[in-house]
């Protein structure tokens, strides 16, 4: 196995099934819960990927398949760019894949969408030029055979794009600073009363069981390297890996973690654009600084690119 397992400390449960309930569940608010957006922002922060992936200049591919795809953050952003013919989404959620057409055809942009496990593709060999995946192979239990099926479906010379992982280091550090904002916002709430610090929870019951969830759907993280072997692994050539994002992560982790836990009215107006525009200035720091200084596994998002041989 090239990747670190995450250690179940609760029941174990079907990995594959407790990603279809969460993600069925999530997939109404997914967009407003990560501040997906389909505007200028997220579009050149998808394409930025996009293009790092490329060697720093994006290029336009005909047929285009995202796996789990989710809402369509990463596909229709790029789409929306011009740098994808026909769009293809899968994702083991048929509610993820139903939002993701919606989202698709509210833009203009036609996506086919399937729902589908990432082990076993439902397309023919040879279909695709470029196969892309965000923020997604962390959830797949077989990625063994997951990446056979990306080499299986790509032309010959077609792309693998794997982007938004968390990496093994960059993630233990993140969470560091999760477990201070929400030590600190609690004794702010034993000092001051909880009613008026912390949002009460609203989750009818039966939502709850599904939020819980959230504990079984990651199975995996990786470092930089065992991305790489995993690609060679599964016979693509010029696999190589990108890392990014450190201030701008744990600045990230902090307010989503507040935003999260805080009281209606706490935050106030005008707070996102600020945050947005502090998140920039740290992104570009980490990315045109700190990558040139800093080893490569200490950054939190790791992109992975390879090619399926000719022969
Ligand atoms: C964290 S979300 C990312 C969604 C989207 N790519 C994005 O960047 O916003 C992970 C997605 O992977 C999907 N997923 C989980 N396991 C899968 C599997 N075995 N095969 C295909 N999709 C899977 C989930 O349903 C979910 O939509």
């Amino acid at each position: 196995m090239s990747a670190h397992v995450i250690p179940q400390d609760r029941e174990p449960l079907d990995p594959k099934l407790a990603n279809i309930v969460y993600h069925d569940w999530e997939a109404d608010s997914y967009d407003e819960k990560w501040s997906i957006s389909y505007d200028d922002r997220c579009v050149e922060y998808a394409v930025g990927r996009f293009a790092k992936a490329l060697g720093g200049t994006p290029r336009h591919f005909e047929m285009v398949l995202e796996v789990g795809a989710g809402t369509g953050f990463f596909l229709l952003n790029v789409a929306q760019a011009g740098y994808i013919g026909q769009a293809f989404a899968t994702d083991i959620s048929e509610q993820m894949v139903k939002t993701c057409v919606a989202n698709g055809r509210r833009l203009g942009i036609d996506v086919i969408g399937e729902a589908c496990e990432a082990e076993s593709l439902p397309f023919p060999d040879n279909s695709f030029d470029l196969v892309m995946g965000h923020a997604f192979i962390h959830h797949v239990p077989d990625l063994e055979t997951a990446f056979s099926e990306f080499h299986r479906v790509l032309k010959p010379g077609g792309r693998l794009i794997i982007a938004g992982e968390p990496t093994l280091l960059g993630d233990a550090i993140a969470s560091h600073f999760k477990r201070l904002t929400r030590l600190g916002i609690k004794a702010a709430a034993a000092t001051l009363g909880r009613e008026r610090v912390l949002a009460t929870a609203h989750h009818a019951p039966e939502d709850a069981e599904a939020a819980a969830l959230e504990a079984h759907v990651d199975l995996h993280i990786f470092t930089p390297v065992e991305l790489e072997r995993l690609a060679l692994g599964c016979n693509f050539t010029e696999v190589e890996t990108f890392t990014e994002e450190l201030t701008a992560n744990w600045f990230g982790w902090v307010t989503r973690t507040a935003e999260a836990m805080l009281a209606e009215g706490i935050v106030p107006d005008g707070y996102r654009l600020v945050a947005y525009r502090i998140w920039k200035s740290l992104f570009w720091l980490d990315n045109a600084v700190l990558t040139r200084l800093l080893p490569k596994d200490i950054f939190y998002n790791a992109i992975l690119t390879a090619v399926r041989p000719l022969r």
